[in-house]
């Protein structure tokens, strides 16, 4: 599932209309869209509340050809592990400043055969997370400071991906980067090249016609 044999986007629905998500939904499956970015949030890892576990597990009744890429912004995630993936999480992203517990969050994870991402904000150093690679599926580096859609990159987070991508590849490791937060039609292309080959999109897909603006993306990126 994470073996991409090309780069994709992960459609983040938190700046979607909910009232008509049957509708958004239905138009990102035409564009053949595979992966659904979640993001959620408690108020307190974030300044920001958003949806948590009916929202997901009601999905993924009636959306399951997606993968649900769950983005956990949330305190001590080890407590709500088991709860994401019953309700149909296919890769569970935790912030490894979230927790005393990473190690463990990341076998919990891994024991329920899904994959399992480690996160950082744009003020974590990317060296921090090297130790947990061996372990891991993927790597989420945010591009803005979590909590709300609609942000601008963070230029900073560039290089990040480039030091990222060169230890990976140094080491053999397989390890997928994906980024989250503030991507357009302008700087999609330059995420890319870095390294990146899951890209977290939301506003600049929601915002106007959806179609057009997945072919615009889809264009530039494959
Ligand atoms: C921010 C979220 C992102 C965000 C992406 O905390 O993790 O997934 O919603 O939205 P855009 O693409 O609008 O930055
Ligand atoms: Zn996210």
């Amino acid at each position: 599932m994470i073996t991409l044999d090309k780069n994709e986007i992960s459609v983040s629905i938190l700046n979607a209309d909910f009232y008509n998500l049957k509708n958004s939904l239905d138009i990102l499956r035409q564009n053949d869209i595979k992966y659904l970015h979640l993001d959620v949030m408690d108020g307190i890892f974030v300044p920001n509340i958003s949806f948590g576990m009916p929202v997901i597990e009601s999905l993924k009744k009636s959306a399951t050809e997606f993968v649900f890429d769950t983005h956990l912004m949330i305190t001590e995630p080890e407590k709500y592990i088991d709860d994401f993936v019953r309700v149909g999480s296919d890769i569970i992203t935790i912030h490894t400043e979230a927790t005393h517990y990473i190690d463990k969050c990341i076998e919990k994870i891994k024991n329920n055969n899904i994959k399992v991402g480690l996160s950082i904000k744009p003020n974590t150093e990317v060296e921090s997370i090297y130790k947990y690679l061996n372990n891991i599926d993927m790597v989420l580096i945010m591009s803005v400071y979590p909590g709300f859609g609609g942000q601008s990159f963070i230029e900073d987070s560039l290089s990040k991906v480039i030091k990222l991508k060169k230890y990976i590849d140094d080491n053999k490791l397989n390890v997928k980067i994906e980024i989250d937060g503030g991507i357009n039609l302008n700087n999609v292309k330059k995420v890319i090249d870095a390294g990146v080959e899951l890209v977290v999109i939301g506003s600049s897909i929601f915002r106007g016609d959806i179609s057009t603006n997945i072919k615009n993306f889809e264009n530039i990126i494959n």
